[in-house]
């Protein structure tokens, strides 16, 4: 029963195990309702129902994206008869002598009642200094390059944590292009597809200086923030340059508890930040807290060095500031920052639209620092994540 891709039961390639099955069936006007063997009720709307039949009439076997489309179905459409068989569910439905059979596990996963969409919500694991240094995520370069599994736990935790370490890693020049090859494309930007980070005499950003770096995020100035940011240390052996790095879903957490006005000017009122060079000019106009329609903060933009003149209405501009300078004030507070010396080997990877990322100034007197980075969009992230826990 859990067959599903092959006999083109589900409109997609996921398979959906069969942990319940439904006992009974109670048709309203407009809906049905499904009582499984755990109790659980799920209410199904027949247009819901309809527009969501897999059948290779309404899906294309070949593409497996939908050919039906719901205007050509009366608004009132309702089954004629509705029965469970070995726990599929079957409808005949009232226009058009059209049939359609639903998978119990594919059922079970897209039940939307409350409780079952509040269960499928995603949580962040947000965390402060105390609690990353006891739970860094760690993982073996090695053992991830072979091992999808490992590569699977990696991925999921930097959805949930946003933050890993990689240790071991080749110190070969250009790895990175392997390692985000075990995810997916890497995002390119006017930095390039890899970029080195070290003392350059014609730097065109503050991180190829050897100058501190406050916390930041990078691209603030893009509609898109790229969504990881890799790290990779080749050399560190200068004075200085210890890594610096804060969840910014607890900043923002702690600023919504604490300080409620600022946390509102934050998260609506735009900032504009430029990325100015001789040959490009980007720009983007965009609150620093991004909220999602319930209002749970889903990114973070933000970079001092980076900023336009704000450009507000006159009397929003001292509460701007103020709620900017409590953000700011938050993210140097010790109890919120994760110190790491990076040592040759070590690669860093982090969610850059949720942590921020600093460095301390280095020396270069006393050795070298080279790292090499780069850029994996979160939607590459969890597509590699979805493929990869279709047979995992
Ligand atoms: C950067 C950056 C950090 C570092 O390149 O954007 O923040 O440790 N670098 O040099
Ligand atoms: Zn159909
Ligand atoms: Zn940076």
């Amino acid at each position: 029963m859990t067959d599903n891709s092959a006999t083109f039961d589900i409109a997609g390639y996921g398979h959906y195990p069969v942990n319940h099955q439904p006992l009974s069936i109670e048709t309203g006007p407009d809906s049905l309702r499904l009582t499984w063997d755990d109790g659980h009720e799920s209410e199904f709307h027949y247009l819901w129902l309809r527009d969501n039949c897999p059948c290779p009439g309404c899906v294309s076997t070949l593409t497996r994206e939908q050919m039906f489309e719901i205007c050509d179905v009366p608004l009132s459409i309702r089954p004629l008869e509705a029965q469970l068989d070995g726990g599929y569910l079957h409808i005949q439905w009232d226009h058009d002598g059209h049939v359609s059979r639903f998978h119990p596990g594919w059922l079970r996963s897209h039940c939307y009642s409350e409780q079952a969409r509040a269960a499928r919500q995603w949580q962040p694991e947000i965390w402060d200094k105390a609690t990353i240094e006891t739970s860094l995520p760690t993982y073996d370069y090695t053992a991830m390059m072979q091992d999808d599994t490992v590569l699977l736990s990696w991925l999921r935790q930097l959805r949930d944590t946003g933050i890993s370490l990689l240790q071991n890693t080749d110190t070969t020049p250009g790895t990175l292009q392997q390692v985000a090859a075990r995810i997916s494309f890497i995002r390119e930007t006017n930095f390039g597809t890899l970029f080195d980070v070290r003392a350059k005499p014609d730097a065109n950003s503050a991180a190829y200086t050897n100058l501190r770096l406050p916390l930041h995020t990078d691209l603030p100035t893009r509609e898109l923030q790229p969504g990881l940011q890799f790290l990779h240390c080749l050399n560190n052996d200068a004075t200085g340059g210890e890594s610096i790095l804060v969840d910014g879903f607890r900043i923002a957490q702690h600023m919504r508890e604490q300080y409620p006005d600022d946390f509102e000017a934050l998260s609506s009122l735009p900032m504009d930040f430029y990325n100015k060079d001789r040959h490009s000019d980007y720009r983007f106009r965009g609150p620093a807290l991004v909220l999602d329609g319930q209002g749970t903060v889903i990114e973070v933009r933000f970079a001092n060095f980076l900023r336009g003149p704000l450009d507000v209405p006159a009397d929003q501009v001292v509460r701007h500031y103020r709620a900017y300078r409590t953000f700011i004030s938050l993210t140097r507070e010790p109890r919120f920052q994760f110190e790491y010396r990076l040592v040759p080997g070590d690669l860093l990877v982090f969610d850059n639209r949720r942590v921020l990322h600093a460095r301390q100034a280095f020396d270069l007197q006393q050795g070298h620092r080279h790292l090499q980075g780069c850029y994996v969009d979160r939607d590459e992230l969890l597509s590699r994540i979805r493929v990869l826990e279709r047979t995992l």
